[in-house]
């Protein structure tokens, strides 16, 4: 059973409530970039860079560590310089009241 206050699953309100995506979140005071996947899909990518925890911000269509220069593309937060690297991800849910829903543990 999980709810808005679940550790686990976290409402992060319509997608009305954002102007634009990639649109920046805080989740348990963790920063994340709030991204659309496909056509009705979500997902979060960590704003902090896996390298050394720099602040990976939007630079045009793709997230950009200004520390050493990493960039990585969405929705996959896959790193385009570094094979192999990539943003951590979570999954968000479109539920029955319109909402999105951060599920899950980064991974
Ligand atoms: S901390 Fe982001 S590239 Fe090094």
């Amino acid at each position: 059973m999980t709810d808005e206050h679940d550790q686990e699953t976290v409402c992060l309100g319509s997608p009305e409530d954002y102007g634009t995506f990639p649109a920046s979140v805080t989740l348990n005071g963790a920063p994340y970039w709030l991204v659309r996947e496909g056509e009705t899909g979500f997902r979060l990518l960590s704003a902090l860079c896996p390298h050394a925890g720099g602040d990976v911000a939007l630079h045009g269509d793709v997230f950009f560590c200004p520390l050493h220069f990493w960039t990585f593309g969405q929705p996959d937060g896959d790193c385009r310089n570094v094979p192999g690297e990539r943003l951590m991800r979570r999954e968000v849910e479109r539920r029955g009241d319109g909402r999105l829903y951060a599920v899950g543990r980064d991974y």
